[in-house]
């Protein structure tokens, strides 16, 4: 696992810009190339601002292990009824977990002005991401990290989407349940979240599919 150059997400004016958490690029740095070297670049790429896996020449473009799910976007029709049901607003911190080019959580920041967090474990798509961020003008309210979503802080988040599989939403369930404050919203693009029952189910077509969105709210302990 990388390391992490990630500062905490805040709900407050302390919210960080794009960061990309290191991605296993950093141990592909030779052994041999020493503490010195290490520091070197550090120093680098502190300097040089925010760092892209695909653009470092050290690091792979490779996800950090083998993805949970398949990388295929939202669509952007999806994507906005998503943002819709959550109620998304300007006060709220957006996580997607898995968040490929990073089109929900720029969304949210460019049409519904929320601040965002993408999460995902292959830097290609955290790249994009960035790329994408920056191309639109909201990189500084978008906090980008190449990590896996099960490992990722989630505190911070008062909207959380998600577009995974049925396998993956069981198991990252216990841990939304257990460490999103109570009374944020929990979206899903397609699959349920087993015997969970959510409070809103909207059916949509969208690219001549229909597929149904989801809206939990983590209740009260
Ligand atoms: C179906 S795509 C959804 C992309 C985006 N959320 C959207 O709706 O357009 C799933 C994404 O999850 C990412 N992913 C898969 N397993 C992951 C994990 N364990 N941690 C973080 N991201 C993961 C994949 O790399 C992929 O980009």
């Amino acid at each position: 696992m990388g390391q992490r150059s990630r500062g905490r997400t805040g709900t407050g004016s302390d919210f960080r810009p794009i960061r990309q958490t290191m991605s296993s690029g950093s141990e592909s740095v030779p052994k041999r190339a020493g503490f010195l070297t290490a520091l070197m670049a550090a120093a680098a790429m502190m300097l040089a601002g925010p760092v892209h896996a695909q653009e470092s020449p050290a690091s792979p473009v490779r996800p950090l292990r083998a993805p949970d799910v398949q990388y295929e976007p939202s669509d952007m029709v999806v994507v906005r009824t998503m943002l819709r049901l959550a109620r998304v607003g300007r006060d709220d911190v957006v996580y997607d977990l898995g968040c490929g080019d990073g089109r929900i959580a720029i969304t949210a920041v460019r049409e519904y002005g929320a601040r965002a967090v993408c999460v995902d474990i292959d830097p290609r798509r955290t790249a994009e991401a960035a790329a994408n961020a920056r191309k639109d003008g909201v990189a500084g309210r978008i906090e980008i990290r190449n990590e896996d979503l099960f490992l990722t802080e989630i505190v911070g988040a008062s909207v959380v989407m998600l577009f995974l599989w049925p396998e993956v939403n069981i198991k990252l369930r216990p841990r939304l349940l257990r460490e999103l404050v109570p009374g944020t919203r929990v979206v899903s693009h397609f699959h349920d979240m087993g015997d969970w029952t959510p409070l809103e189910t909207l059916r949509i077509r969208a690219n001549n599919r229909e597929r149904n969105l989801y809206l939990w709210v983590i209740p009260p302990r």
